[in-house]
């Protein structure tokens, strides 16, 4: 297939540098698709006969069987996964097999077969990230009466419920979910008769290979169309950002199982154990899952760094998206699989949670809010509560024991009605805001996910 205008085979050294099959050949489903449309299309424009397509049809199932039971001989020195199907083809039926490569080059052919991929990845990652989020939901659910300190910077802030914390993470990976939707539309694009940059004097229905390959357009400039990896980069990042909320997750995770928390323990089938000390149990998963996210970066740097100052039209530089491409997809998919499964393992320690948020500072919010239904404008509120606080500390007298006596000393407008305020339970039934955690709301949307998952 090597020629044209080579006259020399090419060098060992250079071909094992140049070729792609030992990593695209994970494409070989979707190139077959490709071929068996694209050689329909051969037909309905008379360069192959119906038995022609017939047979390329047919050779290529066989071959595509083959390649699934292990069988097919990938050959290195035929360079991708195009050439060594279209040798293997060739190789079975001869002159048909010759006609399948009229009006295609490999340059529509691999932007073709990559959409193909992505198109399917973004189904199988959007139908994990469906799995995490019931996993997510489970949890709320069994934990719906669990109430915790929430934290903003790491330090106490206000009651939530862990309910209210985890639909948070549901919500992240619903974005996560409608990103990969948006980047499904602009992937779902035939760019296949685009040829090697200017289409072809042979004219093919291209909007009828698209319908019979699933696309809903076509491309509209060949030389955009060879040369475009926009959907490679934007599926990239789709998957950095569900790493970077799997991440976030993680770190609570991990914080929240250290002894000084105490609020969750990972099951011993999602936790490692330490070679030197016998008391370890670590969150392994969630570590690992934290560092590769590390690499989905680095996976979407790498595709914008190798496109950024690429002549318009095809480069063989753009070889290198795949490894980019198929390590995140792996990556992404295996730590939604692990956390779909990890998730439900988790041991929830109801009593520790739900005892924390018996610290009376965690109502210094609600106290000023007291006053300012009394009228004290919000500032002039903040600062009574701040200076009870101040005295709290230096006599270390817990703020809900200060007395009403002594603060009405700070504001008249204290009253018996104040000791309430400190109910965790109270505070959160009035935060019936859209978005607030009062239980009305944390059931509701409970109730509203089920339905939509
Ligand atoms: N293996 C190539 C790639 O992945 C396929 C296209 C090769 N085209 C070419 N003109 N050499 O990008």
């Amino acid at each position: 297939m090597r020629k044209g205008r080579l006259n020399q085979p090419a060098a060992e050294l250079a071909q094992r540098y140049s070729e792609s099959v030992s990593f695209d050949w994970r494409l070989y489903r979707h190139d077959i698709a490709g071929s068996i449309a694209h050689a329909a299309a051969l037909a309905r424009a008379r360069i192959i006969t119906a038995n022609e397509r017939r047979q390329i049809e047919s050779k290529l199932q066989g071959i595509q069987k083959e390649i699934e039971s292990g069988k097919f001989k990938w050959d290195r020195s035929l360079e991708d996964v195009h050439m060594n199907i279209e040798a293997a083809l060739t190789e079975r039926i001869g002159a048909a097999g010759a006609k399948l490569h009229t009006a295609r080059s490999r340059n529509d052919q691999i932007a073709l077969d990559l959409r193909l991929y992505v198109k399917s990845e973004i189904a199988e990652v959007t139908g994990r990230l469906r799995s995490l989020q019931t996993a997510l939901l489970d949890v709320a659910e069994r934990q719906i009466d669990v109430v915790m300190p929430g934290y903003t910077h790491l330090q106490r802030a206000q009651p939530i419920t862990f309910s209210h914390y985890l639909l948070g993470q549901v919500e992240a990976f619903e974005r996560d979910a409608n990103r990969l939707r948006d980047c499904l539309a602009r992937t779902d694009v035939l760019p296949l008769g685009s040829g090697a940059l200017a289409g072809s004097t042979i004219v093919l229905d291209r909007e009828r290979i698209a319908r019979d390959l699933g696309f809903s357009g076509v491309s509209q400039n060949s030389v955009d169309a060879v040369g475009d990896r926009d959907f490679v980069c934007e599926f990239l990042f789709c998957l950095a950002m569900i790493g970077l909320h799997l991440s976030r997750l993680s770190e609570d995770l991990i914080i929240w199982s250290t002894t000084e928390f105490g609020f969750l323990e990972f099951s011993d089938s999602f936790s490692t154990h330490s070679s030197l000390m016998p008391q370890k149990k670590n969150p392994d998963m969630a570590e690992l899952t934290r560092g590769k996210t590390g690499r989905l970066y680095g996976n979407l740097i790498s595709i914008l760094t190798t496109m950024k100052a690429l002549p318009s039209s095809y480069n063989r530089d753009m070889q290198e998206d795949k490894r980019a491409l198929f390590d995140s997809v792996d990556t992404i998919k295996s730590a939604l699989d692990v956390f779909a499964a990890m998730l439900p393992e988790l041991k929830i320690n109801r009593e520790r949670m739900n005892s924390s948020t018996r610290d009376p500072n965690l109502f210094a919010t609600d106290l000023a809010e007291y006053l300012v239904k009394k009228r004290v404008p919000f500032r002039k509120a903040h600062q009574i509560v701040g200076e009870l606080v101040v005295r709290s500390f230096a006599k270390s007298i817990p703020l809900d024991q200060i007395g009403i006596a002594e603060m009405k000393k700070f504001s008249p407008h204290f009253e018996d009605d104040v000791a309430k305020i400190f109910d965790v339970r109270g505070s959160l039934a009035q935060r019936r805001a859209i978005g607030a955690p009062s239980p009305e709301n944390i059931a509701a949307r409970i109730k509203r996910w089920k339905a939509k998952l």
